[in-house]
């Protein structure tokens, strides 16, 4: 097992940014001594219907960062995200900063390379991110020391990122009422998730947890913020010590009747080239529609 450097000593400041259209949570995660900050899983605005790309939601942070004099030194995707599209590189034009994701992107990028018949000069590599990150690796946010977690199994390449006290957990848990994300895309295995969802549990209880989705279930409001403690006790499908094969037949007769998540192919096509979106011979942004590939 991975020993990773927690330190409940150091409490970034956390602004959350929430995205109606794909019930999104974005973060700017700040160092309130430095005022360094990254930007964890932004969001670009896409009318699919119509063909269009606009950036209200990334605008926002952006003026976030500016009127607070922050400096902001990375973009991390926690995934692949399969239902928003990324607007990192659209924030890194304005204002720095380096975009990571974990290593496995390759993985997501050779399966999803193949279903849209990507071209040579598509690269599998994960070269178009400035950087990739194995398990345990840790990265610098002004003085605040930052790690991630390989948490496969919604996503091969799933991370769920630490820094001080908060942990940024992606899709691998939602709200205790919420539950978890699905683990049937191509690479993903309810096992896994299983698994990966004890490693966030085994932090400290009281470490913060922020979550990238919430749907309001029962009509509730939308939240995104946690604790482990929490999730451990009231999660309605880990929680309360639920066995990994309760789990695992759970979550596989639940994804079975899920539906094709609305934005999964544009989403995909940008996010596996680090939010830039594909263009072609011409040089035009242009996504594909494979039929019947996914
Ligand atoms: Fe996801």
């Amino acid at each position: 097992m991975t020993q990773y450097p927690v330190d409940m000593s150091v409490s970034p400041e956390v602004k959350a940014f929430f995205d109606e259209a794909t019930n999104t949570i974005s973060y700017i995660v700040a160092d309130p001594e430095t005022k360094a900050c990254a930007v964890i899983d932004s969001v670009m605005d896409i009318d699919y219907a119509a063909g269009r790309i606009t950036y209200d939601h990334a605008n926002a942070m952006i003026a976030h960062i500016q009127n607070n004099n922050l400096t902001l030194e990375w973009l991390i995707e926690t995934h692949v995200h399969a239902d928003h599209l990324s607007a990192a590189p659209y924030i890194q034009e304005k204002l720095g900063g380096k975009i990571g994701i974990g290593r496995k992107i390759t993985v997501i990028q050779d399966v999803f390379g193949k279903i849209f018949n990507e071209g040579t000069e598509f690269q599998r590599d994960g070269s178009q991110f400035d950087a990739l990150f194995d398990d345990g690796d840790t990265y610098q946010i002004g003085k605040m020391t930052a790690f991630a977690m390989h948490t496969p199994g919604h996503t091969p390449a799933c991370m769920v990122h630490v820094i001080g006290d908060a942990a940024f957990v992606g899709d691998t848990l939602f709200m205790p009422d919420g539950g978890s994300a699905r683990a049937d895309f191509p690479g993903g295995d309810a096992g896994e998730l299983y698994d990966s969802i004890q490693k966030v549990l085994s932090l400290p209880d009281e470490m913060r947890l922020f979550i990238c989705h919430d749907y309001g279930p029962g009509g509730r409001d939308i939240m995104w913020q946690t604790t482990v403690a929490e999730e451990k006790s009231n999660n309605i499908h880990v929680g309360g010590g639920k066995t990994r094969e309760e789990f695992v037949k759970f979550r596989t007769e639940r994804d079975a009747q899920l539906a094709v998540p609305k934005l999964i192919i544009p989403s995909l096509q940008v996010n596996m080239r680090a939010g830039e979106v594909p263009r072609d011979d011409q040089g035009n942004p242009v996504l594909k529609v494979p039929l019947n590939g996914l």
